[in-house]
């Protein structure tokens, strides 16, 4: 048994197979506000740190699944997702965790809400929405931090795409990674908006996958991080409760700045702006200058997302007509 299965059984026994025979689902991507950045383990996706996101609201992934004779079958936005592509073996590795004893094979429909153009992952929503459709096929019933473990066997940050609002991903400490899951905060924060701005939608050149692990292995800048990421948590988690924009926002944007520098310090030096990521960066920074509180954050990649309160929408709107605003 491979580890990942070992983790799967452990959290499956005593579960029945093939209750319903299909399902239909829909979980929300998520934006990391305090970055994941470095695994403690690459096989089961543990993180070195703790980390928290907000979630994109209506933006995320449909799943659509069914059990049926023979083989998977796989469909994206209605069409069939080629046999040997990575999308298609990055999806059949996952459900080999799952295969129940009377041979079905899953036939799965994915669709995802972001638009595909925007350049936005979608892999974090996709796998929890999975997950979800699982457990409803199968009748499992499981409690949602067993449903977190189970996603994240899929995608690191698909652990945080189960819920709505600000989500919690406890790093954990066990070797099984059974205590490394996320958990929702119990916040309601309704006039906080989330802005997409699209610099790029084209593949990128190395997965955060690749980035992040070459990040840990050879920059010298990465021994700051964890105890970075501990202040950082503390921090937002503070402004969370107390309702603190300024506070949480200009914690968000340092701790995005403080990832990418990381990985500049790798060897070889990964960046991911584009002359436009930079540009953007400089208007929100000017923005603020004037007066509108407004922050941003950066994944691995050239895109940028806004951080701000609903009042200040249209000010944010006017500066910059291309952002899509989202209502977590
Ligand atoms: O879960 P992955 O392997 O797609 O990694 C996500 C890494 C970041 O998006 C850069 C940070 C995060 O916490 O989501």
């Amino acid at each position: 048994m491979t580890r990942k299965e070992t983790c799967v059984s452990k959290l499956l026994r005593d579960c029945p197979w093939g209750q319903s025979r299909e399902a239909e689902t829909y979980a929300p991507a998520n934006i990391a506000l305090c970055k994941y950045w470095g695994k403690r383990d690459r096989d089961l996706n543990l993180p070195i740190t703790d980390s928290l996101s907000i979630s994109l609201g209506p933006y995320g992934s449909h799943c659509h699944l069914s059990l049926q004779e023979g083989p998977d079958a796989y469909f994206l936005h209605g069409e069939a997702v080629e046999t040997g592509s990575v999308f298609a073996e990055r999806l059949r590795a996952f459900l080999d965790l799952f295969r129940g004893p009377d041979g079905y094979g899953y036939r799965v429909e994915a669709r995802n809400s972001i638009p595909t153009a925007a350049g936005f992952a979608s892999s974090a929503s996709g796998f929890a929405a999975l997950v979800q459709a699982l457990d409803a096929v199968h009748g499992w019933q499981l409690a949602p931090p067993a449903l977190s473990v189970l996603a994240r066997l899929g995608s690191g940050s698909a652990c945080r795409s189960l819920w709505k609002g600000f989500v919690h991903w406890h790093a954990g400490t066990r070797e099984d990674g059974l205590d490394s899951h996320a958990e929702p905060l119990d916040v309601e924060w309704p006039a906080f908006r989330v802005g997409l701005l699209t610099v790029s939608a084209g593949q990128k050149a190395i997965s955060s996958r690749e980035a992040m692990n070459r990040t840990v292995e050879t920059s010298a800048l990465y021994a700051a991080w964890p105890d970075q990421v501990a202040r950082d948590l503390a921090t937002m988690r503070a402004a969370i409760e107390r309702r603190d924009f300024a506070a949480l926002g200009g914690c968000a944007e340092s701790n995005a700045l403080a990832m990418h520098a990381t990985m500049l310090g790798a060897r070889p030096p990964v960046l991911y702006w584009l002359p436009d990521s930079v540009r953007l960066m400089r208007k929100v920074q000017d923005l603020r200058a004037a007066g509108v509180p407004v922050y941003f954050t950066m994944d691995a990649g050239p895109n940028l997302k806004l951080l701000f309160l609903a009042a200040d929408t249209d000010a944010i709107a006017a500066a910059l007509p291309d952002m899509q605003v989202v209502v977590p």
